[in-house]
């Protein structure tokens, strides 16, 4: 079944994903696609409605992102917002220049009654702005829908062509009402039906990926994360035991996370599922390597190696799964976003030997990060594996700094296992970005009974960040912290000092390597 969709334009504004996120939280798909895409393109793909993001860029810019002039011939409804809308001016004919009082956060805007966007809405409504431009001359046949004290066209419309701007943001949580303007676009102006759920998904993609794989065969690595965790439940649902699973233990995971992967796979999935014992190889290379760069080459390498080694045994499979997601997607969609950090790049089996020809299968890349836990609830997997934090490709060889041994490995396992279970106490554990311990590469001296000790230093790391872009100490309880150190203290021998980490990022990072 095709559903209804929204396509949104992406002229690079921070609230791009916000916008589909809005859209999706009505039930109506939303995709973001390049603010270059033509209007034939567009009209191949029937989109119910266009939105046009906000950008940073000024429309007099040279170089400044402009949009297929046809988009707005389609017959399609058109959104523009704040960048969006001036572009929208400057493409129709009308004029833009500087604002005299520049409009920045929020402001009173006072609605023209009459207008579709705003029905069923007070006519005074407090907006959040963020541009300096503004439209001073209205191309022919629009007319003013809003307007605020320093800014005559806040909103503007031609309600016979289906065409709307905004000055403000809707889909901010400032702007009031903002949910309500978006809901009139999506239903009420491009008739969309609002049935886009996440248990209707689930099931159009698993019928997606019988038709697309057929019957030949999928070869899939499982990190153990969230991600290629649901991927794998996905195809097991679509294809049975032709998926085949490859789990690389690197001996750089977390306590017990090989047994409960084969447990939940194997055992309870009954899933083709393959766990290579790459341990003693990974040691092996980062024997008496210091270097933290040095060190995730290694990992980085031994991993492709290991992987497609295993793969190669699967020559008869045509297709690679991944768990490639939205966010993923966007930031090589966008090319108006610099070269960004993705947060995921190990895991995503990229730099395969040139004879591994997989054709790719990556049913999430739609999704984003909290639908992939929402879909992994609807086909009933456990919480304890959806609420995973984000665990680095490298694990635990940049949480041990220095050099990497099976020993030093085994002894922040322990600490770290003492973390997550004093953590998973936490009422707001869930929401927390990451926690976890680190082992420094020096000795302290202590005292227990009354013998004097010399031993590791381990730094627990808490942070609480959106994207990892950015991120903050998490303000632990103190009796949290303090039944942590007491358990390290007392439980974990071979560490007699427990230390809190308090940087933000930036300047420091998540990782501490
Ligand atoms: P940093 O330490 O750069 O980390 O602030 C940002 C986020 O990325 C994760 N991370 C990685 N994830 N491969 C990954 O898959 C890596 O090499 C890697 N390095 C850092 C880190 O855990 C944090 O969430």
């Amino acid at each position: 079944m095709q559903h209804k969709w929204i396509a949104i334009l992406d002229f690079g504004s921070q609230y791009t994903q916000l916008i589909a996120r809005r859209v999706r939280e009505q039930q109506v798909y939303s995709e973001i696609v390049r603010f270059d895409t033509t209007a034939e393109q567009l009209r191949a793909r029937r989109p119910a409605g266009i939105i046009l993001s906000g950008g940073p860029n000024s429309v007099f810019e040279p170089g400044a992102p402009l949009c297929d002039p046809a988009l707005f011939d389609l017959g399609i409804p058109v959104l523009g917002i704040c960048y969006g809308m001036q572009l929208t001016a400057k493409t129709l004919g009308g004029t833009v220049r500087p604002g005299d009082h520049r409009e920045y956060g929020h402001t009173q805007i006072e609605t023209v009654a009459g207008n579709r966007l705003f029905a069923g809405l007070p006519t005074e409504l407090s907006v959040w702005m963020s541009h300096g431009d503004q439209v001073s001359v209205m191309p022919s046949g629009f007319e003013t829908s809003a307007r605020s004290l320093s800014c005559a066209n806040a909103a503007m419309c031609d309600q016979t062509r289906n065409l709307y701007a905004l000055q403000f943001h809707p889909e901010v949580v400032h702007t009031q009402n903002g949910q309500k303007i978006l809901h009139n676009f999506l239903f009420a102006i491009c008739g969309c039906d609002g049935d886009w759920k996440l248990s209707s998904w689930v099931e159009e993609t698993v019928e997606r990926l019988k038709r697309q794989v057929g019957d030949e065969q999928v070869v899939l690595g499982l990190s153990g994360g969230v991600d290629s965790s649901v991927v794998a439940v996905l195809l097991h649902k679509a294809i049975g035991d032709r998926l085949h699973c490859i789990f690389v233990d690197n001996g750089l995971l977390r306590y017990g996370e090989d047994r409960q992967v084969e447990t939940m796979f194997k055992a309870k999935l009954g899933m083709d599922l393959h766990v290579i014992d790459a341990k003693a190889r990974f040691y092996g290379a980062l024997k008496g390597v210091e270097d933290p760069e040095q060190k995730r080459k290694i990992i980085g390498r031994e991993f492709i190696e290991v992987f497609a080694e295993q793969a190669r045994r699967f020559k008869d499979c045509k297709f690679l799964g991944q768990g490639t997601i939205y966010p993923d997607v966007i930031e090589s969609v966008s090319p108006l976003k610099g070269p960004s950090q993705t947060i995921k790049s190990h895991h995503n089996v990229g730099g395969l030997p040139p004879d591994l020809k997989f054709e790719l299968v990556e049913p999430l890349r739609e999704l984003f990060k909290d639908e992939v836990r929402a879909v992994g609830r609807v086909m009933g997997m456990d919480d304890e594996l959806l609420d995973r934090q984000p665990f680095p490709g490298p694990g635990m060889g940049v949480r041990i700094l220095g050099e990497v041994t099976a020993a030093r490995v085994a002894l922040l396992q322990q600490a770290d296992l003492r973390v997550q279970e004093e953590m998973r106490k936490l009422p707001n554990f869930k929401t927390i970005w990451q926690s976890f311990a680190v082992l420094l590469p020096v000795n302290s001296v202590g005292v227990m009974g009354d013998q004097r000790t010399y031993e590791n230093v381990c730094a627990l790391r808490v942070v609480d960040s959106i994207d990892a872009m950015t991120a903050d100490w998490t303000r632990v309880p103190y009796d949290t912290l303090a039944r942590i150190s007491n358990r390290i203290i007392n439980e974990v021998r071979g560490i007699n000092r427990v230390v809190f980490d308090i940087s933000s990022k930036p300047p420091a990072t998540i990782e501490w390597e």
